[in-house]
């Protein structure tokens, strides 16, 4: 069983995919996490992530595994476990980058479906719907107002401890969508058959309620 999550970021889909994965007993494939751990390798190796050619060489030579474990997820990058290092400003802009070279996605394509065959999967991306698991019987795509997006990052970084401004966390927002949404391969477009959840006002829980409600009755 796939349940497929897509959605700009911001709007609240790691959170629910997390819950609902959790309530169903189902792993949760954050498909982001595969795009930044390459972003990571990327830059640790020097290369600008805006260098096809040279990110496009690097690929043969990279592994990348997601591990799960007691409800959590772990990446590993060429064997070395780099979850927590995956969240940083530098490898979040690198993974937008990197996520539009048509020869990165096509690389990470099996690598995400080979993990839901370790069972069923909450699945969670841009491109889930459309490309991954065109097939998946149920399929979300997520939106919310652009403020409420902006003040849910803004929010989460200040948590962790990133004093950046609202402003900052604004700009660096807008330019991963436009990128997420204008990119030649696989933008980010809700499938036909998705069902739309506006965020704007729900709490996480009242989203999976929704998400449960659909896959329930089958609407
Ligand atoms: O969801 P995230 O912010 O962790 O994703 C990091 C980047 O990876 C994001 O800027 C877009 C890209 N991405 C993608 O292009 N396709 C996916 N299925 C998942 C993420």
């Amino acid at each position: 069983m796939i349940i497929a999550i897509d959605g700009p970021a911001g709007v609240g889909k790691s959170t629910v995919a997390k819950l609902l994965a959790a309530r169903l007993g189902y792993l949760y494939l954050d498909t982001g996490a595969l795009y930044r751990a390459l972003a990571w390798k990327i830059l640790k190796s020097r290369i600008h992530p805006t260098d096809q050619a040279q990110v496009t060489t690097l690929l043969p030579a990279t592994s990348i595994h997601m591990q799960f474990q007691h409800g959590l997820v772990q990446v590993l990058v060429d064997g070395l476990e780099v979850t927590r290092d995956l969240r940083t400003p530098e490898v979040t802009t690198a993974a937008s980058i990197v996520s539009a070279i048509p020869a990165v996605r096509e690389w990470l394509l099996p690598i995400q479906r080979q993990i839901s065959q370790r069972g069923s999967v909450v699945a969670e991306g841009r491109d889930i719907g459309t490309k991954v698991f065109p097939s998946a019987p149920f399929k979300f795509f997520l939106e919310a107002d652009a403020t409420v997006r902006v003040a849910r990052r803004h929010r989460e970084l200040v948590a962790v401890g990133r004093g950046e401004t609202f402003e900052a966390t604004s700009q660096d927002l807008s330019d991963r969508d436009r990128r997420d949404r204008t990119r030649s391969v696989d933008p980010l477009v809700p499938a036909d058959d998705a069902r739309f959840i506006d965020t704007s006002t729900l709490s996480p829980d009242q989203v999976v309620e929704q998400m449960i409600a659909a896959m329930s009755t089958g609407s």
